[in-house]
């Protein structure tokens, strides 16, 4: 302390202390009418007026303080004037501290409360949840297939993807010389082994598993060497369909279709079946729907003509019957395959068979 002002007057001295504390003090006044005030200053504002605060506190009562220094000077007045200046340093003393407390204490609450909102959880904010994703609409057109023929009393087969020749083609009745059987039209893996180019071959496998009747479908994937475009790709779907029992007839061919195709396009669509050839099939027959685009004013898609082909068909041919010992004068039966992949571009109105093997979220986002 210099020396000039341990030689001023006490009183004088002391009263200084005073309007220096109360000088500072007195920003930090407003807080002393309770937390209102703070308020309106955010968590980290209050938190630097607190320190402020508290600094305050240490230079104008701290051991170095002005005021300590006046306390020392009480044993130095005059005996006379002593209990009066102690009194008066005293008072000082807890008055300003007192206030200081005050302000601390609403600044303190306002702080400690302003911490548990920062650090709060909304236990009622709804989580983040994983994006759900959804099923394929090649599986979900599938498993709609599936429902539909489920529903009228149809089991579901698996097939293989790989194939022997013999399964795909062999058995059903296709000559040595056939054009499908090129590999520049079929995947082989092995000889005598392929990737199966339609759904076909589950007819014999099933029925060399089973006496009539038999009545199954079976979807799966399909492989043939096609180039990329529109409507062509080197994997796509078929599903089988194949009935047999006592006395079946190509009238319950064409029911079955069109209740299948009327069930899953809708009640206004026809089916129409055109004579054709398949090696496995006798009559066979190519099957047409009316078109589920222009209701038969004629269309791009339809290409004018108001049926779009779905399908293959016909009465099993009786020399499949030969491969697994059915009686053909006893049983007979039906056989279908047709194209998920187009029942799909049918169905949703899609002009470019690619998307479906492109994932792209954009296109799959809309099934
Ligand atoms: N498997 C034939 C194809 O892929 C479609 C087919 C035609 C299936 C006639 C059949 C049928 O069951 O009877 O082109």
């Amino acid at each position: 302390m210099p020396a000039d002002q341990s030689q001023q007057d006490p009183k004088v001295q002391v009263e200084a202390a005073r309007k220096a504390f109360e000088q500072e003090f007195e920003r930090f006044a407003r807080f002393t009418g309770g937390a209102a005030p703070a308020a309106t200053l955010s968590l980290e504002e209050a938190e630097t007026e607190q320190r402020a605060l508290e600094d305050l506190r240490t230079r104008h009562f701290g051991r170095k303080s002005t005021l300590a220094a006046c306390k020392k000077l009480i044993g130095r007045v005059p005996a006379d004037e002593r209990p009066a200046f102690g009194q008066l340093v005293q008072q000082i003393e807890s008055e300003s501290v007192a206030r200081l407390e005050q302000a601390a204490a609403a600044l303190n609450a306002y702080v400690e409360r302003a911490r548990i909102d920062h650090e709060r959880v909304d236990v009622t904010l709804p989580g983040r949840r994983p994006r759900q994703g959804h099923l394929h609409p090649i599986t979900l057109l599938r498993e709609r297939i599936e429902d539909i023929f489920v529903s009228m009393g149809y089991a579901i087969e698996d097939g293989r993807e790989i194939e022997t020749d013999f399964y795909n083609f062999d058995a059903l009745n296709i000559p040595q010389n056939h054009p499908a059987r090129d590999p520049r039209d079929t995947f082989y893996v092995a000889e005598n082994m392929l990737l199966r180019t339609h759904t076909s071959p589950v007819q014999v496998r099933t029925m060399e598993k089973m006496q009539p009747p038999v009545r199954i479908i079976c979807p799966g994937r399909v492989f043939r060497r096609d180039p990329l475009d529109p409507t062509h790709s080197p994997m796509f779907h078929q599903v089988e369909g194949l009935l047999v029992d006592e006395g079946i007839t190509f009238g319950d061919l064409k029911g079955t279709l069109e209740r299948f195709h009327k069930q899953f396009f809708g009640e206004k669509t026809k089916t129409r079946l055109r004579p054709s050839f398949f090696p496995f099939v006798e009559p066979g027959a190519e099957v047409d729907v009316s078109c589920v685009f222009c209701d038969q004013a004629g269309c791009r898609v339809c290409k004018g003509t108001g049926w779009v082909e779905v399908m293959g068909a016909g009465m099993v041919h009786p020399n499949l019957y030969g491969f697994v010992k059915y009686d053909p004068e006893k049983y007979s039966g039906f056989a279908f395959g047709g194209g998920i992949d187009r029942y799909a571009i049918l169905k949703y109105n899609i002009n470019d068979i690619q998307l479906f093997f492109q994932n792209d979220m954009r296109f799959l986002e809309q099934f």
